[in-house]
């Protein structure tokens, strides 16, 4: 954080200075701006993990990868995967209601097996399963219905080609793509024509690439890539993972502590502990627990990609559903506080999540739990003209001490926030202030003057 001595307009001061950094993410142009508006402004979105693995046996590709079963026992669970039950209607209904603003979905995973109908490869759901049709269209025409943003996972990798190098861990590439670019060019090519594929016929709002840490930015052609990309939607956003030539960053299965330095960003997160449906991991997150991971990404101005992992059949596991639904519940009834908001303050003037509307005007304080008595909030040096709860709008009063005006430090404000007012899981205050949230970041002082008969009139 920047401050500008002990005070800091929130809006200025303390937005962190845009930087490639370690996050890989190019380019802070105006035009990237408007491009990443409905990205920053979207705050949750849903992740769908379904192909192979979806048998629930295994983990996605990893299994085969690290030796937890043959290549041709994972590739064989294509048998079971039947899409019988899939409804992609439903699927988008409730990834709507549940208040996300776009999904992303695996198109591809690392085992090379397409969910839709690919004329470039051999392996494709409906080539290789029962259930011998491509899924991905009805799905994106449901959410293009929906109104969401459409995301698509691709995996630049692809293990069990002849042409990709690499196959298991810890064991030699099958080939040195240095003594045999031709063979690796073929590859590239590969590549390329399933995503012109995907492009030409959906155009996706958004790319997710996973596994780039296989290979440089310039044996990718990562560049070439997104130039292809943005050949057919010169606004589409891509994540970070394509060695620096992204958009925006994705940390993965933790919300961040700190504020992350990438301007742009998205926490990726599984509901269980897999990314793909597996029977034998019962480990889910409770409703209430992925509530608070939500608001913790507003809070640092990110955004939460929440996981489900449906079956091989095409349902959807009642945890995931449940949670889901919980989320719905609470971002219905929150919606002022959570599209189009940008990061809180810096933590230790009160014990809540907080964010700010983008003219920083209003200051929104998240509450994962029951006050036991008033709400302290001390350093806020703008005042406060009004206060309420988010969602029923009752008022909140408060008490400010040591409001003096010849002291530097402002004083701090008490709030009682009604119970009969609070929400079963997060109770959001809105604060609406007398000018943009500005803070005061120092250690206290000593008074060298006082006057309180001027304090009492
Ligand atoms: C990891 C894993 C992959 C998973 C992805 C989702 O990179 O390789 O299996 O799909 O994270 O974030």
């Amino acid at each position: 954080m920047n401050f500008k001595g002990l005070f800091c307009t929130v809006a200025a001061a303390c937005s962190v200075a845009f930087s490639a950094g370690a996050y890989g993410v190019i380019d802070n142009d105006t035009t990237k701006r408007e491009r990443m508006q409905w990205f920053a402004d979207a705050k949750l979105g849903i992740f769908i993990h379904w192909g192979i693995y979806s048998k629930g046996e295994t983990s996605e590709s990893w299994a085969f990868h690290n030796g937890h079963i043959s290549l041709p026992g994972y590739m064989a669970q294509a048998n079971d995967f039947t899409a019988a039950n899939y409804d992609p209607q439903e699927w988008v209904k409730l990834i709507k209601d549940s208040g996300a603003k776009y999904t992303v979905i695996t198109t591809k995973h690392h085992d090379g097996f397409a969910l839709w109908d690919t004329k470039a490869g051999d392996v494709s759901a409906v080539k290789s399963s029962p259930a011998k049709r491509d899924v991905i269209a009805p799905f994106a025409e449901a959410v293009r219905d929906a109104g969401l943003k459409l995301g698509f996972y691709y995996s630049l990798i692809d293990w069990p080609r002849e042409d990709y190098p690499e196959i298991y861990r810890d064991k030699a590439p099958k080939y040195d793509i240095k003594k045999e670019p031709e063979k690796w060019q073929h590859f590239l090519d590969f590549n390329n024509a399933q995503l012109s594929e995907l492009s030409s016929t959906w155009n996706p709002d958004l790319y997710w690439f996973d596994g780039d840490w296989e290979h440089s930015s310039e044996e990718w052609r990562a560049p070439e890539i997104v130039e292809l990309l943005r050949s057919y939607n010169p606004n589409v956003i891509v994540n970070s993972r394509i060695q620096g030539h992204g958009d925006y960053a994705t940390p993965e299965l933790g919300v961040p502590v700190t504020k992350p330095e990438a301007e742009w960003w998205e926490t990726c997160m599984t509901i269980n502990n897999s990314w793909g449906y597996q029977k034998a991991d019962t480990n889910f997150k409770s409703p209430s627990t992925v509530l608070r991971m939500l608001v913790d990404c507003i809070n640092l101005g990110g955004n939460l990609l929440l996981d489900i992992g449906p079956r091989a059949d095409g349902s959807i596991p009642q945890e995931d559903i449940d949670v889901l639904k919980e989320l719905g519940r609470w971002t219905s009834k929150h919606s002022e506080a959570i599209y189009g908001t940008r990061a809180g303050i810096p933590a230790g003037h009160v014990q809540a999540y907080t964010s700010l509307s983008p003219d920083s005007r209003t200051l929104y304080v998240y509450l994962p739990y029951k006050p036991t008595g008033q709400l302290e909030f001390k350093g806020l040096k703008s005042k406060v003209k009004s206060a309420r709860v988010v969602g029923n709008d009752t008022p909140v009063t408060w008490d400010l001490y040591n409001d003096i005006s010849w002291s530097e430090v402002p004083g701090v404000y008490y709030f009682n926030i009604p119970e009969e007012a609070l929400d079963p899981e997060i109770t959001v205050v809105a604060l609406e202030l007398e000018e943009p949230a500005s803070l005061y970041r120092g250690h206290g002082q000593v008074i060298s003057f006082n006057d309180s008969e001027a304090a009492l009139k």
